[in-house]
């Protein structure tokens, strides 16, 4: 049985169905009613944080070039719909604080630190309670600089690291750094490994499904939460239909 706390995590929004980290694709993931929403952030070159995944533009905008080289007028200004579908053109790349502003209460943030630039998680931090959603917010990172960066900042917001190889070094390290959510790729995910890791106090959200198969091995393997494209679709199986 599936824990009934599964955290079903609409990855970059319901990125299946709408273009990744743009409104839209948050919005279709609350008319899919899903309750968590993963995004990526980088600073911009004028300091702005924004929500967008790759280190350049290319692959989700009409523009090209890296993201920290260009100030947040002309990032705004690129189109980040047009490349999923046409109807989506127009959709813009979303800053932090337009994101938090729109969605503040109505979901609960799963942030992943992208960029590396130092201050951008603690900029984060600033803007997480400039906003009032410290209780809404799980801050999360391939970077283990960047979560200890936060550590003594903010406290109060819980980390995750993201680790690309699950072994004894990594979870050793994780609990070196005060960790209790651990984030391994779904392809790790076993039965076994999610009953060692709660048994060492982690939590356990699973990223990198890219199919159903791997979605229900997640759950089945007795996982809390993962990050998905189709929240729909792991809604369903969480539900049994
Ligand atoms: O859930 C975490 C996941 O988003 C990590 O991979 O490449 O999508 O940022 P990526
Ligand atoms: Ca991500």
């Amino acid at each position: 049985m599936p824990s009934p706390h599964f955290m079903n995590i609409a990855h970059r929004g319901a990125s299946s169905y709408a273009p990744e980290n743009t409104f839209a694709s948050f919005d279709k993931a609350l008319e899919l009613g899903t309750a968590h929403i993963e995004f990526d952030l980088h600073f911009s070159a004028d300091g702005h944080i924004v929500v967008i995944h790759d280190d350049t533009v290319d692959r989700t905008t009409d523009g090209s070039g890296a993201v920290a080289d260009l100030t947040l007028a002309q990032l705004r200004s690129l189109d980040a719909g047009a490349w999923f579908s046409t109807e989506y053109a127009g959709a813009a790349i979303p800053t932090l604080a337009g994101l938090l502003e729109r969605y503040k209460g109505r979901f609960h943030f799963h942030i992943e630190i992208k960029g590396k630039t130092p201050g951008l998680s603690q900029r984060t931090a600033d803007l997480v309670r400039g906003f009032g959603v410290k209780d809404s917010v799980t801050i999360t990172s391939f970077d283990p600089g960047s979560l200890e960066e936060l550590a003594p900042y903010a406290p109060e917001l819980p980390r995750g690291w993201l680790v690309r190889e699950l072994n004894d070094s990594t979870v050793a390290r994780a609990q070196e750094m005060g960790l209790t959510l651990l984030c391994p790729h779904a392809d790790a995910v076993t039965p076994e490994v999610v009953q060692d890791l709660h048994g060492k106090g982690f939590t356990v959200r699973a990223w990198g499904i890219a199919g159903q198969e791997l979605m229900r091995r997640v759950v089945d393997a007795g996982a809390d939460g993962a990050t998905v494209n189709f929240p729909d679709k792991l809604d369903a199986y969480l539900k049994g239909l």
